[in-house]
């Protein structure tokens, strides 16, 4: 059968200038996914996209046309409102683990399909498999009966959401065409719509360990986000939070799920406990629950007793001892002094070279691998006080883990020690608050 339109058409229109009208971008689309428009050509595509940009309604019907080449899922049939949150990824961004459970606590179904890490932000999935017994992989059917008993699932999204995204987010990895914003905006939004969650919050991470490195391109695609999932009929808003430091003060899987079982506790580092109650707060208020307050249910067990019974649904041991990585190597403080930079892309590359991380994605982890932070920024130190302890299982990968922290900010490094440190904001701005 003939094809409506020619690629290079396509390209051309894009390349200079022009808007592409929807049916070029269903066609497009489509014919991607089905293998008539060659990788070339939708390579030379997204670089016009890049270079170009698009119109809110060309990024609108590009999202929808991603959408409609898999399924949908419904979650209609609960009997809780459901809420899900992205984010953009950081380093020690744990955040969905304590929050999933916290926000099923206070009586909203948190269905969240999570990834696989890549480079130096971790994924939530290998986080979670760092728990003996845990399992990503779930059926339909018990995705729906785990957030109907427990309220809350995290699992590994199946290839049938949106698998043109799937094609084309590969493709711009290796075209140097993932940093355009209309491409990013639908490749997550693609997946979150279809993921049919009712309310949708996004954690828009900035700064050197984010893919947004400042706030004015954050807000931007923050913003196209936004719209997106309000067009499409999902409660969305988005905060835009720091990320020049790392969150808390593990970075590396079971280090970051050791951590969030101390915020399930009432406890842990106050910058993960204001992010993951502010999240709460959001998705909460999307789903219309106001007299709930995630701050109490943190402190009083009941998002601990919701994650202990999400982990158990997936065949998980909340009660097994943690992986212990078999060596480690300290970085002591040469000064006294107050801790001025704790840059989240040093240290993000340390944990990935230390074993935490992946470069391709059929690599395997290292649960115990990664870095701890005794002192972070703006907390003082003494001359030989432990800063940093690099944790991995293999040995030979120490050095290389050591070079990141030291060769971090154009060879100044990822560790600086002075005399004084501004306050942290960790809430820089939000768009589209679903909070009164
Ligand atoms: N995450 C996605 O899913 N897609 C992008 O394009 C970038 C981040």
């Amino acid at each position: 059968m003939a094809e409506r339109h020619d690629a290079v058409d396509v390209i051309v229109t894009k390349r200079d200038g022009g808007t592409l009208t929807d049916d070029q971008i269903d066609w497009v689309i489509d014919a991607y996914t089905r293998g008539v428009v060659a990788d070339e050509q939708m390579s030379s595509l997204a670089m016009a996209i890049l270079q170009r940009g698009m119109t809110r309604a060309e990024i609108a019907r590009w999202t929808q046309a991603m959408i409609e080449t898999g399924e949908r899922m419904d979650f209609s049939s609960l009997s809780r409102p459901t809420a899900d949150k992205h984010s953009t990824g950081g380093v020690g961004d744990k955040i969905t683990l304590p929050l999933a459970p916290l926000v099923a606590a206070c009586g909203v179904a948190v269905p969240q399909l999570s990834g696989r890490g890549l480079g130096h932000t971790g994924g939530t999935l290998d986080k979670l498999e760092s728990i003996p017994g845990w399992r990503a992989a779930l059926t339909n059917e018990e995705m729906m009966s785990q957030l109907e008993s427990v309220g809350a699932v995290v699992c590994a999204a199946g290839s049938g959401l949106a698998p043109a995204d799937k094609k084309l987010y590969a493709l711009r990895d290796v075209t140097g065409t993932v940093e355009a914003i209309p491409l990013i905006a639908s490749s997550i939004m693609s997946k979150k719509i279809a993921e049919g969650t009712g309310v949708l919050v996004l954690d828009v991470k900035v700064g050197t360990g984010a893919f947004m490195k400042d706030i004015d391109q954050a807000r931007e695609l923050a913003r196209t986000m936004v719209d997106l999932g309000t067009d499409a009929g999902v409660r969305t808003s988005a905060l835009l939070t720091d990320m020049s430091t790392p969150l808390g003060r593990g970075i590396g899987n079971a280090l970051e799920v050791t951590e969030s079982l101390e915020v399930l506790a009432g406890g842990g580092p106050a910058d993960v406990v204001e992010l993951t109650v502010a999240l709460a707060r959001e998705m909460l208020a999307g789903a219309g629950v106001t007299d709930v307050d995630p701050a109490e249910a943190l402190k009083d067990g009941r998002a601990m007793d919701a994650w202990k019974a999400m982990i158990r649904a997936q065949d998980g041991n909340p009660e097994a001892p943690m992986a212990v990585a078999t060596h480690t190597e300290d970085v002591v403080a040469e000064r006294d002094g107050v801790i001025t930079r704790m840059d989240a892309l040093g240290v993000g590359v340390a944990a990935w070279r230390l074993g935490a991380g992946r470069a391709r994605q059929q690599d395997p982890v290292q649960a115990g691998a990664g870095v701890f932070l005794h002192k972070t920024l703006g907390e003082a130190v003494k001359a030989g006080d432990v800063i940093a302890t690099l944790h991995t299982d293999t040995p030979d990968r120490m050095p290389r883990g050591l070079q990141a922290l030291s060769e971090a900010c154009g060879g100044d490094g990822a560790i600086e020690i002075g005399d004084s440190a501004p306050e942290r904001t960790i809430l820089l701005d939000s768009v589209g608050a679903l909070t009164a």
